[in-house]
């Protein structure tokens, strides 16, 4: 059975709760009673895009990314490394393509492992004489971390800062396989500073997670999850800073980060963001997690990325129980609201292509670039968007039968 196939059969099942089981918002969330079978709406059948090297529509909005690094340079430089047949702007390239493995390029700013696109962000005129070597392309790139639920402040997703004068994280030293050159065991080691400091940041998330739930009255078992998934980060950003320092980090301490309060809380605000946040983000980051557990070849990195695999699929099939739950009382309003966002996401993607050999990594358990937007695309497509719509279809359901009682 394929991965994402397993992925939406788990969640899935946690869903699968009678169709309108109850008609008011006193009403506790039901455990799952009944076989996927008989719970109304059935996971769509698997498909032949079960296929890492299938070409693929990539999504614009990708909140698992979490770090970004620029780079500025002239533009002969630029058109050098330009990607095939892209648009200019101003004699500079839309997009510059860098070989995975880059470690440097252009004045001593350094690129992650599993960076490959960089998008320009800035020109300058082609009539402007560059005094001095300026440059005039810049671009700006993301890692492609796992992700799960992000820390959205405003905007922006934010991480702490790895700051040494901070205590260290690493819980205890792991033997792993190194990598013979200096290059890859240092892409490793920020790679997983990478991942590290996202899980530090979720812990923040799924605290706000709680206050903003209770916000909205929800029940006792969806905060206990909450504060259970927020523990599994603690544990998750340890097993990052201690993979990071296996492979060689000088520091793995997290400094400050900034305090992020509730926000203004409806059913609708909690809807919304816990969708993006936590239905999208974790569905992504379990397949993506389960994915490099399967490339990797190292015991010790593929256990760490089992257990986070399991954890981030718990911490999805969460956020579709609070997404489930809001939606029960739903007079539509949020279904129509999260079909939006949903399409926002997923909608305005680019064409990617099959992988072209550049997944040096994946044996010590990371995935390509591309081969993680493959991942985050059929998650997005294969998973959660029949999920939602699933989820819609059950709140629709279950407003009709109470519409029609004699006692509603
Ligand atoms: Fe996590
Ligand atoms: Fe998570």
């Amino acid at each position: 059975m394929h991965d994402v196939h397993r992925l939406r059969r788990a969640l899935w099942t946690a869903l699968s709760l009678p169709i309108a089981a109850g008609c008011t918002s006193t009403d506790p969330v039901p455990k799952p009673q009944v076989e996927p079978s008989k719970a109304g709406p059935t996971p769509p059948p698997d498909d032949a895009k079960d296929n890492v090297e299938a070409v693929e529509r990539v999504p614009d909005s990708r909140p698992w990314a979490c770090e970004v690094a620029h780079w500025c340079e002239a533009r002969a430089e630029a058109i050098a490394l330009g990607s095939p047949n892209v648009a200019l702007t101003n004699g500079c390239p839309a997009t510059v393509e860098l070989p995975e493995g880059t470690t440097s390029i252009g004045a001593g700013t350094t690129v992650g492992a599993t960076s490959v696109t960089a998008t320009l962000v800035h020109t300058l005129p082609p009539d402007v004489v560059i005094e001095g070597g300026k440059p005039d392309c810049c671009y700006s790139w993301t890692y492609e971390c796992r992700g799960g639920r992000p820390l959205v402040i405003g905007e922006e997703l934010v991480v702490a800062r790895i700051d040494a004068a901070f205590e260290s994280w690493s819980e205890s030293a792991v033997g792993v396989r190194l990598p013979a050159g200096r290059d890859q065991r240092d892409q490793l080691a920020r790679a997983w500073l990478c991942d590290a400091l996202f899980e530090h940041a979720s812990i923040a998330s799924f605290a706000r997670s709680t206050l903003e739930l209770m916000a909205v009255g929800a029940p006792a078992s969806l905060l206990a999850e909450t504060h259970r998934a927020a523990l599994d980060e603690v544990r998750h950003a340890a097993l990052c800073f201690d993979l990071a320092a296996a492979y060689g980090a000088p520091a793995t301490a997290p400094g400050p980060l900034p305090c992020a309060g509730p926000r203004a809380s409806s059913r609708s605000s909690v809807a919304r963001t816990t969708f993006v946040e936590g239905c999208v983000g974790e569905t992504v980051a379990a397949l993506v997690a389960k994915r490099a557990a399967s490339a990797c070849t190292d015991p010790v990195v593929t256990a760490v990325l089992e257990t986070i695999a399991d954890d981030e699929a718990r911490h999805a099939a969460l956020a579709w129980k609070v997404v489930q739950w809001l939606l029960r009382d739903d007079d539509g309003t949020i279904a129509a609201e999260l079909k939006t966002v949903w399409e926002a996401v997923v909608v305005g993607g680019n064409e990617i292509t099959d992988g072209d050999g550049r997944v040096a990594l994946a044996e010590y358990g990371r995935l390509g670039a591309r081969a993680t937007r493959v991942a985050a695309q059929q998650a997005h497509v294969q998973i959660v968007g029949p999920m939602l719509d699933a989820l819609i279809q059950q709140s629709s359901r279950a407003r009709e039968s109470c519409a029609g009682s004699v006692w509603a």
